[in-house]
């Protein structure tokens, strides 16, 4: 039987970081929990009651667990030094300088958590990789290890996160699976052991996945590949549907009746964004062309060029519609993060459409639900002086004197404007481009509308 774990901490107060911590702080309520961050912004934040993310049912869980056993702090070392275990859940972005510069993954703040690992462990502590990293990632740390003083020996863990933005709480409460890699030693095994026993709190046994080191590393880029290949597979239909008079809903619903390809992340768009799908597959790409495998990074490099071929497809689509010109035209903006139910807008596909219409010269009106003003602004590299950048805090504001309105994130209660009002207080022709397929297109049409959607025909 593990010995068993009373202090967790983690470092790395973000996406991750934060809601995973708070989902083990309410299911483990006997250990004792501490997120740190360099970032002191970000930690007020957590301990505010405006928290620094936005998740359904994040809130609740947070502040039914702080001050409690879950604690948010800047006080990085302490937090090691009392930890039994450390979760590095740290971001890394793909590298924009030297060697492998665009492609492979920066694991300098993953390096710089390990050197503190190594000054402050004053015993040997698991040190779990919650980052997503590249395989092999866990020599990194260890060669970090075994160059500073210390005589400990520290076991170090992969436990990849698989959590979505937008349904992170559920995700977390019933995951799919938990992953865990560690050496197959008697010490790896049992390390292994002591981080499913938290994990046992509330998943059960048979959905927890034990694995050798570089497996774990490894399958989370490659499940983030999967399902970003998914995305560019039917976005590459989508465009087909547009030229054949097919319907990419109804070609969607069709295969994905098939047991063996399955319903879920078939549902055209402008493409996928957020801060992991690209980073994940530049990074898969990177490593097949570092161990020699020129064939395979260039079939993964075919998803990224696809997703970006579809944003620019809807781009030039609305700039085709009103013949080229659409200098200083107002358009309508709704939606800004990269997906419903977060404020996050990490390479979220409407900052491309958004700059290449500000490239042309329009003027647009922003909406978004969740997503804080400047963070649209620095996005756009713009300010609140730039007439052409309105952003709104009401989705009536953006429809007064527009020529179009843009769906860019498929937030549920766009379905429920009313679009009757929104083409009264339009120019005439008004037109609707939905870039998420989210909206009724038959009404659309029928208020008067002209709409162009994702791989459907037009609407007669
Ligand atoms: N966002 C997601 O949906 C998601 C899902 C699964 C896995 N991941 C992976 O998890 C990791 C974290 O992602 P995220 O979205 O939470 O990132 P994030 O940018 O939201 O958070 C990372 C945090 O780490 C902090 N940090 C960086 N260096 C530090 C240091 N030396 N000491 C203390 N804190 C430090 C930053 O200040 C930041 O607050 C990434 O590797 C990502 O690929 C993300």
């Amino acid at each position: 039987m593990a010995s068993k774990i009373h202090k967790i901490c983690c470092v790395g107060a973000g996406y991750v970081g934060g809601p995973t911590m708070s989902m083990i702080a309410h299911k483990c309520p006997d250990i004792r929990i501490d997120v740190v961050d360099i970032n002191e912004k970000r930690i007020a934040a957590w301990n505010s009651e405006t928290l620094p993310i936005y998740e359904p049912g994040l809130s609740e869980l947070v502040t039914g667990s702080r001050g409690r056993n879950l604690f948010f702090s800047t006080e990085i070392e302490r937090a090691i030094r009392e930890a039994d275990i450390i979760f590095i859940s740290v971001n890394t972005p793909t590298k924009t300088y030297g060697q492998g510069a665009h492609r492979a993954a920066d694991l300098c703040y993953v390096e710089a958590v390990s050197r503190i690992i190594a000054e402050n462990a004053e015993e040997p502590k698991i040190v779990v990789e919650k980052s997503t990293i590249p395989v092999r990632t866990a020599e990194a740390i260890r060669a970090v290890f075994d160059a500073s003083d210390t005589e400990h020996h520290h076991e170090v863990l992969s436990n990849p996160e698989f959590l979505a933005e937008g349904t992170a709480i559920s995700d977390l409460e019933s995951p799919d699976r938990i992953l865990i890699g560690g050496e197959q030693t008697p010490g790896g095994l049992k390390a292994i052991n002591q981080l499913a026993d938290i994990y046992n709190h509330w998943v059960s046994e048979d959905k927890i996945i034990k694995t050798n080191l570089w497996s774990s590393e490894l399958s989370k880029l490659v499940a983030n590949a999967f399902l970003a290949q998914r995305v560019s597979s039917i976005n590459s239909i989508s465009a087909l549907c547009e030229k054949t008079g097919a319907n990419i809903d109804e070609v969607a619903k069709a295969i994905g009746s098939d047991s063996r390809i399955g319903p879920k992340f078939l549902k055209a768009s402008i493409g996928f964004g957020g801060s992991c799908f690209e980073k994940d597959l530049l990074n898969l790409v990177y490593l097949c062309e570092h161990f020699g495998l020129p064939e395979a990074a260039q079939y993964w490099e075919s998803v990224l060029q696809m997703n970006d071929w579809q944003k620019k497809r809807f781009a030039d689509q609305i700039v085709d519609s009103f013949f080229n010109t659409i200098n200083d035209k107002v358009i309508s903006i709704l939606g800004f993060a990269f997906k419903k139910d977060t404020n996050d807008t990490r390479k979220s596909p409407a900052i491309d459409v958004c700059k290449r219409l500000l490239d042309e010269k329009a003027k647009l009106l922003i909406y978004d639900p969740k997503v804080e003003v400047n963070k649209i602004y620095d996005d756009l590299g713009t300010d609140e002086e730039n007439p052409n950048v309105v952003i709104c805090s009401d989705p009536n504001q953006t429809f007064e004197n527009a020529q179009a309105i843009i769906t860019l994130t498929e937030w549920d209660a766009f379905k429920d404007i009313d679009y009757e009002a929104a083409y009264q207080a339009m120019q005439k022709p008004a037109w609707i481009f939905d870039g998420r397929n989210v909206l009724d297109h038959k009404k659309l049409t029928e208020i008067g509308f002209q709409v162009r959607s994702i791989g459907k025909p037009h609407e007669p």
